[in-house]
């Protein structure tokens, strides 16, 4: 038996006391999957879900009603194809790939806080030449909902005034150099240390969520796109263009928002129900984007340099306590990575 050294999760909980990094059997690849040597993997507030078993219903929802099921968490990573299962043809041993290790919702453990991972090959993308495993890795989950809700009638046309509240995040991050690269101007919001990089990325404006209240600014925008999910729409009107659209995220904050059973489900079933009357509110998109087609979307932005994800710190997964909780501090601008 080959084996590999992994973070296992024991059960479903507080992160510092349900994850240990231990032995385990190396994966092999079945047919349509590769095994990929996982260079760096991305922390993020989905694997803290999974990690917590919180909201209660994701534990029905995929993520293993008793115990987490793989045990191993982590979703997004960026490596080098290891061995190719059967009928696998596009993608070949070496070839450095990137993208999510499984084909769902990110409420699920996927195994790549690990060596080595397996992936459906259908659902990669090649990392371009000119881009790192660390960058690469920072993108997968964030640029996949950044992207999947940038779309249909929330997506930015030039000219558009866009705020992105909770911009320093790494969906916020990635966000705003989309945004961006549409031609729109963005006023960013986000905690008063964390704006400088943000003008980097090209944010016109920037406020600092502790000292103004956004809702009460004299602009107006097309597109308010909440990351943070803390604005209410109620408040917002007098901000958003006769034509403009809020979108929400639906972020929790680490437990400290939304419900323990269900967290945001219902606000954002709330919000998806008042689209049917109410212009301000997108009409939701039931459809998904692909996941393959969307990492080859973001793949293409890595390579022609509109898209440069943000790395705030990197540890190695005997590390993994001090990573969670990095994540959980919000200290920092930009993705924080394990590398095996
Ligand atoms: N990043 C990913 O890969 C990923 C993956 C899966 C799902 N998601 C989902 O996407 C959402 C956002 O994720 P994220 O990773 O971008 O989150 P994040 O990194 O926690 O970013 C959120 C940002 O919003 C800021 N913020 C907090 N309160 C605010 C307020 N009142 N006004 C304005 N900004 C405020 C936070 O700053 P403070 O430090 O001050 O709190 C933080 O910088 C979450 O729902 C998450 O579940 C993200």
């Amino acid at each position: 038996m080959t084996m590999m050294r992994a973070v296992v999760q024991t059960a479903y909980g507080d992160p510092q006391r349900v994850l240990e990094l231990r032995e385990v059997e190396r994966p092999t690849a079945s047919h349509g999957e590769v095994v990929v040597r996982v260079h760096a993997t991305s922390v993020h507030a989905d694997v803290w879900h999974v990690v917590t078993g919180l909201p209660y219903v994701l534990r029905w929802m995929g993520a293993g009603a008793k115990r987490p099921t793989p045990a191993i968490p982590g979703i997004d990573f960026a490596g080098e194809v290891h061995a190719t299962g059967p009928g696998v043809r596009e993608i070949g041993v070496g070839d450095r790939v990137f993208g999510e290790s499984h084909r769902g919702l990110q409420w699920k453990n996927g195994a790549t806080f690990a060596e080595f991972a397996t992936v459906p090959a259908s659902i990669l993308a090649k990392i371009p030449v000119n881009v790192d495993f660390a960058t690469a890795a920072a993108v997968p989950t964030a640029g996949y909902i950044a992207l999947a809700n940038l779309r249909g009638e929330a997506t930015v046309q030039p000219g558009h005034h866009v705020l992105i509240n909770g911009a320093a995040g790494g969906v916020g991050t990635i966000a705003l150099q989309l945004v961006k690269a549409q031609g729109a101007a963005v006023t960013a919001v986000d905690r008063a240390d964390k704006l400088p990089p943000l003008r980097q990325l090209g944010a016109d404006h920037l406020i600092d969520y502790q000292r103004e209240d956004v809702t009460r600014s004299a602009s107006r925008f097309d597109l308010i796109f909440d990351v943070a999910s803390t604005l209410r729409l109620a408040d917002c009107r007098r901000i958003l263009s006769e034509r403009g659209r809020f979108v929400v995220i639906g972020h929790d904050h680490y437990g400290s928002q939304g419900r323990r059973l269900l967290g945001s489900i219902p606000s954002m079933m709330g919000l998806m129900l008042r689209s049917l009357f109410d212009r301000h509110l997108p009409k939701p998109i039931l459809d998904m984007p692909p996941k393959a087609e969307v990492m080859r979307e973001l793949a293409a932005r890595l390579a022609d340099g509109s898209l440069t994800p943000l790395v705030h710190a990197k540890y190695p997964l005997s590390r993994v306590h001090e990573a969670m909780r990095a994540l959980q501090s919000g200290d920092g601008v930009g993705k924080i990575l394990l590398v095996p």
